[in-house]
């Protein structure tokens, strides 16, 4: 999602944006993966040649989070781990100045938390984005404990430089839309498990019944199983209702490297597709009948 995140600040908001990671084939590969979907906003009409061009010039990739040391703006987007992303963010105290602001792209874990590591916890928030981050127009901005007003009002306006509608939320698990999209994906997991309907057909219920672009079970698979687990644990641990408990079948097949799209496993198998190709159906079925 950082790479969605950095694109769009390129592209949309003309922002000079560095890219950090510490794994240096991710970094490798960072400009072509920006430069193929920026093609893919060319040819769908949403951006000029040029503009893609010169977005791409925009984005510096390091592995040395020195390069951030002068940003405004800081977004942390290291996967869902509480202690990876609090060691990030005491990474991120130690190089930023003192008038940087510090997201996360968090879905799950409290921004109040990771505020703790920062000297200035008013000057830390969330952002939460929504993949693919260069097609969803909405952002979640989350107010936590000690945020400031004037933060959360340049983090508005930086929302909306990027093109995107940014929505407030407190500092609550699941923030707006995960509060309502995770129960709704995990019942679409808890029916397949039980042998209610077939993975295909509930993914068509929804898209065709109900105009979703994706069903369920593809959805599932498009954002990460071990993302959709830490959320489920998450929502679980703050509000124990039954319903953010995650499904048994979704901790097996996390267990079992099974996380979607990324692995090339889930729900469907991804091995010969291509990004944008509608899910393959796997010979074999995936729960446990
Ligand atoms: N920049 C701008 N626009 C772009 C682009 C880019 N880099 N790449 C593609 N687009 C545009 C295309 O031009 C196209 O526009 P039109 O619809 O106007 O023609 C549109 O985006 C769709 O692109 P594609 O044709 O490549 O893809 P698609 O039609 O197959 O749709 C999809 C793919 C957007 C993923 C769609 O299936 C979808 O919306 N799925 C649901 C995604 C979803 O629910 N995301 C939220 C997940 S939850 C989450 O992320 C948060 C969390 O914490 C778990």
């Amino acid at each position: 999602m950082g790479l969605g995140i950095a694109e769009t600040a390129a592209a949309v908001g003309g922002l000079q944006v560095v890219v950090i990671d510490v794994d240096p084939d991710q970094l490798g590969s960072a400009k072509e993966k920006v430069r193929a979907s920026l093609g893919r906003a060319v040819k769908g009409g949403k951006l000029a040649p040029d503009d893609g061009d010169d977005a791409l010039e925009r984005i510096e990739v390091s592995p040395d989070l020195q390069a951030v040391s002068a940003a405004d703006l800081v977004i942390e987007a290291v996967p869902e781990n509480l202690e990876l992303k609090l060691g990030v963010m005491g990474e991120i105290e130690s190089v930023i100045n003192s008038s940087t602001i510090v997201a996360s792209n968090t879905s799950s874990i409290p921004i109040a938390e990771l505020a703790a590591v920062f000297e200035r916890p008013e000057r830390v928030l969330g952002l939460h984005f929504f993949a693919p981050v260069p097609v969803m127009r909405l952002v979640e901005v989350v107010n936590a404990l000690d945020t400031s007003e004037a933060t959360v009002v340049a983090a508005r306006e930086f929302a909306e430089r990027i093109g995107k509608r940014p929505i407030m939320t407190k500092d609550r698990s699941g923030f707006v839309v995960n509060m309502l999209l995770v129960p709704y994906l995990m019942a679409g997991v808890r029916m397949y498990e039980e042998g209610f309907a077939t993975r295909e057909d509930i993914d068509e219920g929804m898209r065709l019944g109900c105009g979703h672009p994706m069903g369920p079970l593809t959805l599932c698979d498009f954002i990460g199983l071990d993302v959709l687990y830490a959320v489920c644990d998450s929502l679980y641990e703050e509000f124990k209702r039954a319903e953010y408990a995650p499904p048994p079948l979704l901790k097996r097949m996390v267990a079992s490297g099974r996380l979607g799209r990324k692995s090339g496993r889930g729900f469907y198998d991804y091995a010969d597709s291509e990004r944008s190709q509608p899910a393959k159906p796997m010979s074999a079925v995936v729960g446990e009948r």
